[in-house]
């Protein structure tokens, strides 16, 4: 049976890419980012997952607005890094998982939940930062990757109790696969940013800490956070935080907290970074 042992969020800031792209990580700007992942990096290395669910946002790579799915699952073999208009990062082609990708296809679906299969996607910073701050800079990606793209970008994006039981629904789906697989579920995006209009710059520490405790103790309760209250207090683009929810559905509902970091700024967001484990599941 595959399981979900443990899930983790992160930011996904691009600058951050770019960072470890330019050989720039050590700048004084950047090394403290990166020391927050230092646990993480060792964490999974020694998990050792077969597959990443990656829970991510595309931001008008794959899609644009002449095709604005809610949620998109990608079905395919391999995954090209998106050319984001200067040149695709530098990282490795991402490769799925196809059977357990069309699996949860097929579980989803006939729960009600209405994906939309993708079987041709290039996969933008969303997808690859998180990678990267997970995993550094291998010559080959170490697991094999889902990714499920979330429309958070064009209103409306889905209720954080949508995403929260989609994550419980995929956990089922996970668990009604007949390999032996170790699989580790992303919620990516965030923190409080705003990257357009009179409040660009926006950052609201005060929120991101208490989404942060309430995320480990009370995800029903976040889960019905409307979003005029993350426009409001994360700004327009702390929406991306729903997706988060997602995680956190597809984990237990009592989970340990193996590690947490948050920073501010990179370019401008402010980083969160959690990881949530099943107890006894790793
Ligand atoms: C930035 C953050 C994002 O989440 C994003 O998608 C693009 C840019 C930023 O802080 O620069
Ligand atoms: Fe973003």
């Amino acid at each position: 049976m595959a399981k979900i042992v443990a899930g983790v969020a992160t930011s996904h800031v691009p600058a951050i890419g770019a960072a470890l792209d330019t050989q720039r990580s050590s700048e004084p700007y950047w090394a403290p980012v990166f020391k927050g992942y230092e646990r993480s990096k060792k964490w999974i290395a020694e998990l050792k997952p077969d597959v990443v669910i990656l829970v991510y946002n595309d931001h008008a790579s794959a899609f644009s607005l002449e095709l604005i799915p809610t949620f998109a699952l990608g079905c395919a073999a391999e995954f090209e890094p998106a050319d984001e208009g200067w040149g695709p990062r530098p990282v490795p082609t991402v490769l799925g998982h196809p059977e357990l990708a069309w699996h949860m296809a097929q579980s989803l679906i006939l729960d009600e939940f209405d994906m939309t299969i993708v079987n041709d996607m290039d996969v933008d910073h969303g997808l690859t930062v998180p990678l990267s701050l997970m995993f550094g800079q291998p010559t080959a990606w170490p697991v094999k990757v889902i990714p499920l793209a979330v429309n958070v970008v064009q209103y409306p994006p889905p209720t954080g109790n949508r995403c929260y039981n989609l994550g419980k629904a995929i956990r089922k789906a996970v668990e009604s696969f007949d390999q032996d697989l170790k699989v580790v579920i992303f919620g990516t995006g965030g923190m409080s940013h705003q990257l357009q209009g009179p409040r660009a710059g926006l950052i609201n520490k005060d929120f991101d800490t208490r989404f942060l405790d309430r995320l480990v103790t009370d995800p029903v309760g976040l889960s019905r956070l409307p979003h005029v209250e993350y426009l409001r207090e994360a700004g327009s683009e702390g929406v991306e935080m729903v997706m988060w929810l997602i995680m956190r559905g597809a984990v237990d509902n009592q989970v340990q907290e193996v590690h947490r970091f948050y920073h501010v700024p990179a370019s401008n967001t402010a980083v969160g970074h959690i990881i949530l484990e099943n107890k006894g599941a790793a």
